[in-house]
Formats: structure tokens, sequence, C-alpha cells
């Protein structure tokens, strides 16, 4: 689309992130028009620094955009964008994937079954738990929030309750969700599920003493952001069982996950790829290259968050 268009484009010919340096240095000089970055390049006022004035617009193919200084980039009128709403059904997908199976121990009946300790059926093997009718709680209630538990009601009979800054009376009616507090989702959800944004109010919002809150019988789920949930403790709380598991498709340090992590079985780790469909990165990536055209135009990106 942008060669269409006509621009020259640079591209990192690493197959990795660069480091602030190389991303500096590559930036320094350049005169370049737009940045179009991924969640893994950290964007912040010293990387701006290198940007030059005709730089216009910072486009993110995510929709999570923490990995950019935004009021930095407001002040020196350089327009961000995101990729909200494509990604929306694919990550509600890959939440329910993670869901269902840690609570059906998907991955460890199949590294069971490949390792040969299948022997034959028994009335006792690899006992799970169910969805269906169980409690939902949604940590969030955005565009992906809502989705989740829409599935979670209209495919499983989910009861939901749901904890946001805002409260959606619309929504309570549509799906007979439950506006509670974050203390009283966490001690009464079966699931719980994370989809908030990365922010400084909600870095560590799960931590120990919250995970204490919630049943021994409850799975957690996190398809947000890794540092939303302090990952030691959370390997902590799996260890000694003070929750039933948890599948995780983001890590705090990311692509660094807590060593203990590793070697425990009641927890699903996915390389965040939440939004990894064929069909979602392809909408992800023309709708990052749609607001650059749009700025780089003249007019006002469909995505313009400052
Ligand atoms: C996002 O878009 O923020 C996801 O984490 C990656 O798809």
């Amino acid at each position: 689309m942008l060669k269409d268009k006509g621009y020259e484009i640079a591209v990192n010919q690493e197959d990795r992130v660069l480091t602030k340096e190389e991303l500096i240095t590559a930036l320094k000089d350049q005169n370049y028009n737009a940045l179009f970055c991924l969640l893994t390049d950290k964007i912040d006022s010293e990387v701006m620094d290198s940007f030059g004035p005709q730089l216009k617009i910072v486009a993110n193919m995510a929709v999570g955009f923490d990995n950019i200084d935004a009021r930095e980039a407001k002040k020196r009128g350089i327009m961000i964008t995101n990729t909200p709403g494509v990604l929306t059904d694919t990550v509600a997908e890959h939440t329910f994937a993670l869901m269902l199976a840690i609570a059906h121990r998907i991955s460890e009946a199949d590294k069971f079954t490949r390792s040969g300790q299948y022997i034959g059926w028994a009335p006792m093997l690899m006992l799970g738990n169910d969805l269906s009718r169980k409690t939902l709680g949604i940590v969030g209630l955005g565009r992906i929030g809502s989705r989740v538990a829409h599935h979670g009601v209209k495919g499983f009979e989910m009861k939901v309750l749901y904890y946001d800054v805002n409260r959606n009376e619309e929504f309570e009616k549509e799906f007979g969700a439950v506006f509670v507090s974050l203390d009283d989702l966490l001690k009464q959800s079966d699931f719980v599920s994370i989809h908030v944004p990365l922010l400084p109010a909600t870095q560590h919002l799960i931590n120990a003493e919250k995970l204490k809150l919630m049943k021994p019988t409850s799975y957690l789920i996190n398809t947000s952001r890794g540092p939303i949930i302090d990952e030691a403790a959370l390997a902590m709380a799996l260890a000694d069982k003070t929750i039933k598991g948890a599948a995780l498709d983001v890590f705090e340090f990311e692509p660094k996950i807590t060593p203990e992590l590793l070697s425990i079985d009641n927890v699903i780790l996915t390389p965040h790829i939440a939004s990894a469909t064929e069909e979602t990165r392809s909408k992800m990536s023309v709708l990052a290259a749609t607001n650059i055209i749009e700025a780089l135009e003249g007019r006002i990106p469909p995505n313009i968050l400052t």
C-alpha cells in the first residue's frame, strides 16, 4: 500500500527487535515522515529526539500502545495511531482457547499422550473443569473484554462479573453482567480474564495480595499486557495452589519468562500470539498503513490517539 502510494520505505533488515541505540541510529538524520512500528519498539522521548521535524506520525501495529510515550508525542505535535477493532474477535477467540485449554488440561494431556503414558481410558484420568455455567470475571470491559463476556454468556451460559473504571448499564442489561469491585470479582469468579491496558495504575493490578483473594479452584487468563500481573507472585500462587491454574499469552519481562513458570504444569504459556491469525495480522498491517497514508495526505488518520 505504501509503495503503491509512491513512498520510499526503509525496513529494519534485522530479524529481531532493534535495541534503543540501533533504533536511534537508524532514525537519526534520515528525514523520515512516518514511523511504522511494533509493540516491541519502545518509542520514548530519546527515540523521538532522533525523529527530525518532518516526522508526522508514529503508527503502531497493535491496539496497545504502552510502548509509546504518547504524552511526549503530543507535546511534540506527533500523531500516534493504533489498530483497534480488527483484532477483537481474534484475541477473544485466543482467550477462550486458553481458558478451554487450561480447564481441560489440553497441553498436559497432549504431552501425556505423545510420551506414551496413555495405556487406556480411566474414569479419573486427567480430570479438568467445565466452563459451562461457571462465573467469568472480566477485568476491563473494553472491546475485547466485552467480546469475551459475550462468548462466555452466549457460548457457555456463564455468569459474567466485570470490573472497569466505567460502568456499562446497557451491557449489563443485554448480558446479565454484574458490575463489582475488583476484590469481589476475584473472590467470586471461577475464571478471571484480564483485558485492561497497561498504565501506571494497572501495573501489578494483580499482585500477591489480590491472588490470595481468588478461589483455590479458579483460573487466571491474561491476553492483555504482562506487567499487569506480578509474575513472580503468580508463579508462587500456582506452585502453592493458591489458584488452580493460569494461561498467559503475555509476560512481565517478555520475551523473558519467570523461570519458575516453565516447570509448572498448571499453567499454559503462549508467545504473545493472541492476535496472530493470518486474517487479523493482515488487517492490522493494512490499518497501520492506512493511518500513515491518511496522515501524510493531510487527513486525520482513522485511529488517531494524539
Ligand atoms: C495488541 O495489538 O496490542 C496485541 O497485544 C498484539 O496484537
